[in-house]
Parts: C-alpha cells; sequence; structure tokens
C-alpha cells in the first residue's frame, strides 16, 4: 500500500500514514517522503515504534549523519548512541535532569527560534525528533516557514538582504540566556561561521530566508545593525501565519527541513515530567555560501 499524506496546512505541515518507518522502506516510499518533503517543510509520521538504529536507518534515506555535540564532552555520559542528538529532559540513567544540571541549562536554548546546526560550517539538511515520552500538557514544538516568511517580505527588504553573510554560533544563543558556562574545547569548535541569509533550495526552487537565534552578526554591518536586523526578521518570520504548532503525541516522528524553518520548543513542567525526546540529524550537501556561490569576507 502506497503512503498517505493528508496536509495539515496548505503547505508548511503534512501527516503521512501507511508507513511503518520501522521496517525497510521501498524505494517507491522513500521516493513518496521525498516528494511530500520538499513541498511541505514538516512531515508528521504518527505512531512509529522503532528502535533507535532504525530511526538512524531511515534518516540515512536523506543523508550523512551529523553526531550529537555533546561528544565534545568528556564530562557527560551519554544516554543515547553518539549519532543521536538528545534533546529530553532526562540523565544517563533515566532521571529528569535536575534544575541547575549544566545540561539543562544548555538545552533550554532550544527555547529560543533556531534551526539546527547552523552553528557548523556545514549545516544540518534536516532533523528527524520521535517522541518516546512525552509531557501530558505542554512541551508543544513551533515550526515557522521560512520560504513563506520571504515570499512576504517587502521588495525593499528582498533587496536590501541580498548577498548578507550572518555569523552563527551556539555561544550566541546560549549568551541570549545568560549561559557562558563553555570549556575551551567548545569556545574552539563554538567559533562563528558563515551563513547566508538568504539561500534558494535546490529541490524545489523556493527561496527562503535563512535564520536562527545563533545569529549574530552580518558582515559589513555594524554590530548594532545587525542585531536589529535579525531580530526584524525573526519577529517577521515567526508571525501566526508562518507558524505550525505540534502537539505531540507518544511516538509521533517529525521531520522538518533545517534549510528553510525555524523550531522551538514550548514551555512544560520539566522537573515533574519526563520529555524523552530523540533526535537524527541529517547533514547539508555544501556550506550555505558555497551553494549560494558568495565569498565570505571576514567577520
Ligand atoms: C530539536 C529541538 C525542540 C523540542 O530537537 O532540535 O530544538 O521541542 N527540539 O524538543
Ligand atoms: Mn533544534
Amino acid at each position: 500500500m502506497a503512503i498517505s499524506i493528508h496536509a495539515v496546512t496548505p503547505s508548511f505541515a503534512a501527516e503521512i500514514g501507511d508507513v511503518d518507518l520501522g521496517r525497510p522502506l521501498s524505494a517507491t516510499d522513500v521516493a513518496a517522503v521525498k516528494a511530500a518533503f520538499t513541498q511541505y517543510a514538516v512531515l508528521v509520521f504518527p505512531d512509529q515504534t522503532f528502535s533507535d538504529e532504525s530511526h538512524l536507518d531511515f534518516a540515512r534515506h536523506f543523508g550523512p549523519l551529523e553526531t550529537s555535540v555533546f561528544k565534545l564532552r568528556t564530562d557527560h555520559k551519554m544516554r543515547l548512541p553518539e549519532q543521536m542528538a538528545d534533546v529530553g529532559n532526562l540523565d544517563a540513567d533515566n532521571n529528569i535532569l535536575a534544575e541547575n544540571d549544566r545540561i539543562r541549562l544548555y538545552q533550554l536554548g532550544n527555547r529560543l527560534w533556531h534551526t539546527d546546526s547552523s552553528f557548523k560550517r556545514l549545516p544540518a539538511y534536516c532533523s528527524i525528533l520521535h517522541g518516546r515520552s512525552i509531557p501530558p500538557i505542554g512541551g508543544h514544538t513551533e515550526f515557522a516557514d521560512l520560504r513563506a516568511a520571504y515570499d512576504a517580505l517587502p521588495d525593499r527588504m528582498k533587496r536590501r538582504l541580498e548577498g548578507l553573510v550572518a555569523w552563527h554560533s551556539l555561544m550566541t544563543s546560549r549568551a541570549k540566556l545568560g549561559f557562558s558556562d563553555f570549556d575551551e574545547a567548545e569556545k574552539t569548535a563554538f567559533e562563528p561561521v558563515p551563513q547566508v541569509l538568504v539561500r534558494r533550495l535546490q529541490d524545489s526552487g523556493r527561496i527562503s530566508l535563512y535564520l536562527a537565534s545563533h545569529a549574530g552578526t552580518i558582515s559589513g554591518m555594524p554590530r548594532a545593525d545587525a542585531e536589529a536586523l535579525l531580530k526584524e526578521l525573526i519577529e517577521r518570520a515567526t508571525q501566526r501565519q508562518f507558524v505550525y504548532s505540534h502537539r505531540w503525541r507518544i511516538n509521533d516522528l517529525v521531520m522538518w527541513d533545517d534549510r528553510c524553518t525555524m523550531h522551538r520548543g514550548m514551555d512544560f513542567d520539566d522537573q515533574r515530567y519526563k520529555r524523552d525526546m530523540r533526535r537524527a540529524t541529517v547533514s547539508d550537501v555544501a556550506p550555505t555560501c558555497e551553494q549560494m556561490g558568495l565569498a565570505v569576507a571576514a567577520e
């Protein structure tokens, strides 16, 4: 039986049924998922029960996998395989992380609008997040459509953004929350990297903003102007009409296009409820400046 597609919004989010991602997928199913992903940027696969290995195998259909940034730390005991990002609120023994736990404070950055791995020179293509355990209230994930947000910009703004390069760092987003506890290895790994502000998507041909709270400066622009512009763009892009809010059901698998969306996790009582979320992340094909043929000036 072929997969079924049910639009949740006209062009941004869709649910996919009649597919068991825990089993090997036929080439036809993979092609159908890819086609849906080109049209919609957020796909929801309800009721998927599978192992971490099957989850990673599904992700490999879309490209090479990233490894978790926690791998950098030797003081952190990993709960999950190193190719999986742990975005829940649990420690290696499946207990709730204490309020002042470094990992918890660091993960609070996921509450800011962002796209995954834009702080890496080669950023993410897509993220595939599985909800193993869900709080009964709160803990939604919101997604913003940066293609639709770009289309709605005034022409003057579109012209202003042409050729601009922003610098992204994990330390920039964490600083917004007062978090600055990085060791030397992390400081080196999280040096700012250049990313285009506007990109063309090779598969759909659509044009998209490329934004995240990781962005702090823009080449050739005074810092204050850059911050004001980035703030304005994030505000414009996250207006209600561009946002899909996902209310998790247990065993939902949600896949989003990191090239043309932002997302953020919403508040929940994380000292009371367990939220076990596991993410596989697929790398993009090339750095964004390279994809857009832009030479990079110094920061
Ligand atoms: C992520 C992320 C938000 C959430 O998995 O990359 O930012 O709601 N998640 O868990
Ligand atoms: Mn994220």
